[in-house]
Order: C-alpha cells, then sequence, then structure tokens
C-alpha cells in the first residue's frame, strides 16, 4: 500500500497540542501525554493521532486478541505516519453479561461518542468482533463522524467433535442441537458439555453465521473495513497483517478525511443489506444496521430491508443455514467472493466508496470465489431467497421472520395446499418471560402440540430490559419424543443468530409499552396470513379494548442506574433499539466543533 501524502489541514489534535490561542492549556494536555516517553515534538509534528478502540479484555473473550493485534494495528499506525493511543471500550460479551449484552449497546455506544469526541483523535481503529462490538463502534464513529476503520478480531477456528464440525455460536447453534440430543437421551451430560466446549476450538468470536461473523462482514459489506478483513481466522498470520495494514490505513484516511458519512451512504445500506441476505445473516443484523444508518443520517426501516433483501438467494454455505464454519468461509474467499457473484449478476452498487479508498467494484477486481461448495453460484443457492419477511397485524405494527425458515417441512406441515390461501390458525402459548418459560413449558396442562404458537412477551427493550434473545423457545420433551423438534414462536424479544426456528421475532411496540401482545391469553386462536405478511389474534376490538380496560402492566424494576436511564429513552427494535435522544446529535465533528478546554 502506498504511503499517502500529508494533508495541510488542521487536524483536530492540534486543537490540544498547539493551540496559539491558550499556550498555557497546551502546555498542560502536553505534559501528562509526555510522562510515558512520548516527546513534545512527536505531538506537535502534526502526525494523526489515531485512537484504537479496544473491545477486547478478560471478561470479553471473543475480542481478546485485540490485546495483542493491537501491537500490530500500533505498529501499522507508525508506519503510515500515525500516532496510535489504544483505549478501553466497555465491554460487551454475548453470553456472559446479564441481563443481556444488548442493553449495553449503547453504553458502550455513549462512552465511546464521548471518548472520540473530547479526546485528542483525529481518528480511530474500531475493533470489533463479538455480536454487539460492532453496532456500538459503528454507531458511535457514525455520530462522532471522525474517520474510522473497522478491524474484525476474526472467527475461532471450526470445532470438531469425533471427526464433525461443531459451530460455536454464543447461545447458540451447537446447543440448541446438543440440548434436543440430550433430551431425546441421544447423548448424556458428559458428552453435552463435550460438544459444547469442542465447538469454541480456538481464540475468536463465534464461528457460525451468528450476529458476530454476520455484523462484521456486513461491516466489510458496508465499506468500513479492508477488503477481506471479516473472515480471517482469529489465530492466522494473515489476521495479524490485516491488523497492520488496517493501522497504516487508518492514518491515511485521516489525510484524506474519509469519514463514516462519505462511505456509509444509502447505496452502503443497500449493498450491506443484499449481503446480509445472502450470507443468510442473523435476525439481529437488521436491529444493529438500522440503528448505524439512523445515527449516520441514513433513513432506513424493515420495509427496506424485505424490499432490497427479501429476493436475493443465500449463497454461503455456512451454518446455521448451511454446513460449513468460519474457517471455511475464509478459504472460500470470505466477503469479497460473496460480493463479486452479487456485484457480477448487478446486485450490488458497485460505485460505492470505501474506506480502502476505492469503490466495491475496484476493490472486488480479483476476488472471485474460490470454492463453490462452501461459496456457492448464485443458480445453485443455497436457498432460493435468503431475506425478511415484516409482518404486521392487530398484535403489533412490525414483526419479523427469516424468509429461509420457511422450510418444505414447514410448508407441508402449516401450508399443505400449493396453490391454497397462505393462511393458518394456531393457538397461543403465552408465556411473561424466560423463567415462566423454562417453569411451564413442561407442563401438561398446556397441552402443547403441533398446532400451537410459542408466545414470549416483556423480553423487548424495555420490558427485559435491553430485549433478550429468549424467542427461540424449545418444544416440551414430549413433542420432541413425537419427532415434533419446532413449533412457530413469536415474541417481542429477539432470537439468537444460530437459531433455525420459525420465529416471528422483535416485535414492536412490545408488550412492556402497551403493545397489544400484553392482553394476548392462552387459549387465543393466532391467525397467520403468509400472503399479506400478518398476524392477527382472532378477537373483536371490544374484547381487546375490554381486556385493556382490565390490564395492570407488570412493575419494571430496574436493578441498576443505567437500566433506568435505558428505558427511559430507548426506541423499539424496528428502529433499531437506538437511544432516541441520541440519534438527533449527528456528525459532531462538523456540528459542534471542538469541545471546551478542560480548565
Ligand atoms: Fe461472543 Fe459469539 S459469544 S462472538
Ligand atoms: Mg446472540
Amino acid at each position: 500500500m502506498p504511503l499517502t501524502t500529508r494533508t495541510t489541514r488542521k487536524l483536530r489534535s492540534q486543537a490540544w497540542w498547539d493551540n496559539a490561542d491558550n499556550p498555557g492549556m497546551t502546555a498542560l494536555y502536553l505534559e501528562r501525554f509526555l510522562n510515558y516517553g512520548l516527546t513534545p515534538a512527536e505531538l506537535r509534528s502534526g502526525r494523526p493521532i489515531i485512537g484504537i478502540a479496544q473491545t477486547g479484555s478478560d471478561l470479553v473473550p471473543c475480542n481478546r486478541h485485540h490485546l495483542a493485534l493491537a501491537d500490530r494495528v500500533k505498529a501499522g499506525i507508525r508506519d503510515g505516519g500515525g500516532i496510535p493511543f489504544e483505549f478501553p471500550v466497555h465491554p460487551l460479551q454475548e453470553t456472559g453479561k446479564r441481563p443481556t449484552a444488548a442493553l449495553d449497546r449503547n453504553l458502550a455506544y455513549l462512552g465511546l461518542v464521548e471518548v472520540l469526541y473530547g479526546y485528542p483523535l483525529d481518528g480511530v481503529v474500531l475493533t470489533t468482533g463479538c455480536d454487539k462490538t460492532t453496532p456500538a463502534c459503528l454507531t458511535a464513529a457514525a455520530t462522532v463522524n471522525i474517520p474510522a476503520i473497522v478491524l474484525s478480531g476474526g472467527p475461532m477456528l471450526n470445532g470438531y467433535h469425533h471427526g464433525d464440525r461443531v459451530g460455536a455460536s454464543g447461545s447458540g447453534l451447537v446447543i440448541w442441537q446438543s440440548r434436543r440430543l440430550l433430551a431425546a437421551g441421544e447423548i448424556d451430560p458428559d458428552e453435552f458439555m463435550e460438544r459444547v466446549t469442542a465447538s469454541a476450538p480456538s481464540i475468536g468470536h463465534c464461528n457460525t453465521m451468528g450476529t458476530a461473523l454476520s455484523m462484521n462482514s456486513l461491516a466489510e459489506a458496508l465499506g468500513m473495513s479492508l477488503p477481506g478483513c471479516a473472515a480471517i481466522p482469529a489465530p492466522y498470520r494473515t489476521r495479524s497483517q490485516m491488523a497492520y495494514e488496517t493501522g497504516r490505513r487508518a492514518v491515511a484516511i485521516v489525510h484524506e478525511d474519509l469519514t463514516p458519512r462519505k462511505i456509509m451512504t444509502r447505496q452502503a445500506f443497500e449493498n450491506a443489506i443484499v449481503v446480509a441476505s445472502a450470507i443468510a445473516a442473523s435476525t439481529n443484523v437488521p436491529i444493529h444496521i438500522n440503528a448505524i444508518a439512523r445515527h449516520v443520517g441514513v433513513a432506513l426501516s424493515n420495509q427496506d430491508w424485505q424490499r432490497v433483501g427479501a429476493d436475493i438467494p443465500v449463497l454461503t454455505n455456512v451454518a446455521p443455514a448451511g454446513e460449513f464454519l468460519g474457517e471455511d468461509f475464509y478459504r472460500a474467499g470470505g466477503v469479497p467472493a460473496v460480493m463479486w457473484s452479487l456485484l457480477t449478476a448487478g446486485l450490488l452498487h458497485g460505485d460505492a466508496l470505501t474506506v480502502s479508498g476505492r469503490t466495491v467494484a475496484e476493490n472486488l477486481e480479483n476476488a472471485p470465489p474460490v470454492d463453490p461448495a462452501v461459496i456457492r453460484p448464485l443458480h445453485e443457492p443455497v436457498a432460493a431467497r435468503g431475506g425478511l419477511f415484516v409482518m404486521s397485524g392487530n398484535l403489533f405494527d412490525s414483526a419479523i421472520m427469516k424468509i429461509s425458515v420457511i422450510t418444505d417441512e414447514f410448508r407441508a406441515r402449516y401450508l399443505p395446499h400449493p396453490g391454497g390461501p397462505a393462511v393458518f390458525e394456531l393457538r397461543a402459548v403465552v408465556f411473561d418471560g424466560p423463567e415462566d418459560y423454562h417453569a411451564r413449558i413442561g407442563d401438561p396442562g398446556l397441552g402443547i402440540d403441533e398446532d400451537c404458537i410459542l408466545v414470549m412477551r416483556y423480553a423487548g427493550p424495555i420490558g427485559y430490559p435491553g430485549s433478550a434473545e429468549v424467542v427461540n423457545m424449545e418444544v416440551p420433551v414430549a413433542l420432541l419424543e413425537k419427532g415434533v423438534t419446532a413449533l412457530p414462536t413469536l415474541g417481542d424479544g429477539r432470537q439468537s443468530g444460530t437459531s433455525d426456528a420459525p420465529s416471528i421475532l422483535n416485535a414492536s411496540p412490545e408488550a412492556a409499552v402497551g403493545g397489544n401482545l400484553a392482553i394476548l391469553r392462552t387459549g387465543d386462536r393466532l391467525r397467520v396470513d403468509m400472503e399479506n405478511a400478518r398476524v392477527d389474534v382472532l378477537l373483536s376490538a371490544e374484547e381487546i379494548a375490554e381486556r385493556w380496560a382490565r390490564y395492570t402492566p407488570p412493575p419494571l424494576e430496574h436493578q441498576t442506574p443505567w437500566q433506568e436511564i435505558y428505558r427511559s429513552t430507548v426506541g423499539q427494535l424496528d428502529s433499531g433499539g437506538c437511544l432516541e435522544l441520541a440519534v438527533s446529535y449527528q456528525d459532531l465533528v462538523h456540528t459542534k466543533g471542538i469541545p471546551r478546554d478542560s480548565h
């Protein structure tokens, strides 16, 4: 990569290091950064100061190797002519954070906005990996709008158990599968533990196409990382080399003033939606991508996802939609290979600018797929349609269903008459949160059978709080024994990005803010109309009104100050689950200038 020529533009950091109007403050700002060996000459040389937003720590094992990769990033920044400053980001680990890491995405966002805006930073390397780390970093960079580049941590190596691939996915795939085997008596608890742990054989984030690999792939599709960045497995040498190149490029984008708002345009988001379908991305990604779009000033809705993405085929044969894992995805060409196929078919905006300084089409000049078993050609897809089905009705205004879960088995069970009306009815069995579900799912009195839909409510952003991955509910053991492995589910929470269940999820508005899910009762009949994308409870408007008149909302208990602050300003999942108050803050470096001096 050639060295970029320096800008003559005055850098933001010089307001700290070189402020002629206030030499006293300049001395004060400088002295503390010298105490570990930096020199005044370095800091005042006009070289860009590049932050490294460090998301790895002992609390975030999925991203922990970013602590080591940062050395290569720093070497790249130095060789590119910049000065690196590494700093921590609020930890965001998907499986370890209670009640859910989703609550903290916006907390990390807020913290990162303050850091990027309030310190002498000219650009930033965003280290991403575990599910919420990518959207937290990208929403913050979008709000502040300093030049930013994503460095993914990369997936773990493939996991194997008795020679079979087993995929790690946080709360995901191997767990669902192993639970079914355990429930069916095919494995014992020791083997259960062995299978689950075998799925995570190395450093890195989950190696299935769960939320982590999906979001990192979409950061690349948006143009925010260097081409090929997302899929490189965490332990590979190419990952460290990518860290170095990303560091070098971070300096260049400051000289070029290549900001997130120049890259994350409507075209870029449409590219991301198309790629999301082609990789069969997690159902969490519309939430995060819509949030990033709002913070960067692009109006994007679930309708855009259906319009742009619904007819795009699934190309990646990667779990949970397919058979392979992250390492295979990388060897097959990764995101560039997928994008090359899509671009060749005219399905991408090739002229969208990326952080490499080149367009999508230019980035992809040498990137055809190399392994059609893992990344299928368009005429032989894994599934004909990979997008989202956006539903509405008298229970909610918006919810999503993955089109790929509407399998032949699903059709055979619910839509057995080809050409007939695509409508069926189900009996609702309602649970108020996962504790209620676990306590009662085995109760034979619920009479759960093939014609039921399991409903999870009070699991949305305000109800949970944060919105939990609890809508993908397992069927009772008694049904498993009869060979029924999944039932349709519906809820105002989310589901794991690796769940393969036919779920209608992310229902907005949620029960806790007055969505009609709140007055649903076990035994109510729901009509699902696949033709018109509706779910309706078969109750009269009078009955609904009467139930509301007698409704007492369950108390919302805040356990921490942040939970209370979050609940006071968070929006619904269909609009990204953003802090509504924050969305009006756009492009801080250009609309707000430099913050006041600290003394
Ligand atoms: Fe962190 Fe999956 S749990 S990447
Ligand atoms: Mg998850």
